[in-house]
């Protein structure tokens, strides 16, 4: 096993910009365990299964039908579902409406959190989720768990939807991220929730900048 530096934390709280930097800044490879929930997602979404009431079977069933990997292309990390970027669709509203519900499902995150484990045998990993520090990778050594005021979470993912060009309005918004919050941290499996011996970050009134300074200065080994 390679080294891991595990970040968890609520929704929208800039998880995967920090790990992608800090995975840039020691050489690291940057896995999105958010990415790969949402594939799933959008996944399901393609192949109608989940119209109410979501068959839980069926979607089990099509797991073997699945294939994630990511990609380096042009210096930034892409993720293929069945051999194809799918990238530019699982940012989208109608994966975060679903998304919550899908990682719900223990066989989804079995079948997931084997992939992350296999990535971390060759590769030294810095991995973004909702519970790496306290499932996939219990013995990491550096772990993170980053949080801030609903409001800001959602203001900061409302401006990132619209600079790509999303019709997006504010309150569908926070109501997603107040939505997910309450989701992933109630589930029965894998609850969202930081690990005894995480370092809780609030980057409420910090800067992406300072936000980062100061989790690589607790980085250690
Ligand atoms: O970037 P954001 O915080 O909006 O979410 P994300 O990291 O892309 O994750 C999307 C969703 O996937 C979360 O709301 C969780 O439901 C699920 N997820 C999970 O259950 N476990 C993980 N390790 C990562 C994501």
């Amino acid at each position: 096993m390679k080294k891991i530096i595990a970040i968890d934390g609520h929704a929208a709280t800039g998880k995967s910009s920090q790990a992608k930097k800090i995975a840039n800044f020691f050489g690291y490879n940057y896995i999105d365990t958010g990415a790969m929930y949402r594939a799933v997602t959008y996944y399901c979404i393609i192949s109608d299964l989940l119209s109410e009431p979501i068959n839980v079977r069926t979607i089990i069933e099509r797991l073997n039908k699945i294939n994630i990997e990511f990609k380096i292309s042009n210096k930034s990390q892409i993720i293929l579902l069945n051999g194809n970027d799918v990238e530019p669709f699982i940012r989208k509203m109608d994966v975060a409406e679903n998304v919550s519900k899908i990682a719900g499902i223990p066989e989804v995150r079995s079948f997931l959190v084997k992939i992350q484990r296999q990535i971390a045998i060759k590769n030294n990993v810095v991995m973004d989720g909702r519970d790496i520090g306290t499932v996939v990778f219990p013995n990491a050594k550096n772990k993170f768990f980053l949080t801030a005021s609903l409001e800001i979470r959602a203001k900061r993912r409302f401006e990132e939807l619209k600079s790509s060009n999303e019709t997006i309005i504010y309150s569908k918004v926070l109501e997603n991220v107040k939505i997910r919050d309450y989701e992933d941290s109630s589930r029965l499996v894998s609850p969202l929730k930081p690990a005894k011996d995480a370092i809780i970050v609030e980057t409420s009134n910090l800067t992406e900048n300072e936000v980062f300074e100061r989790l690589i200065s607790l980085i250690n080994g």
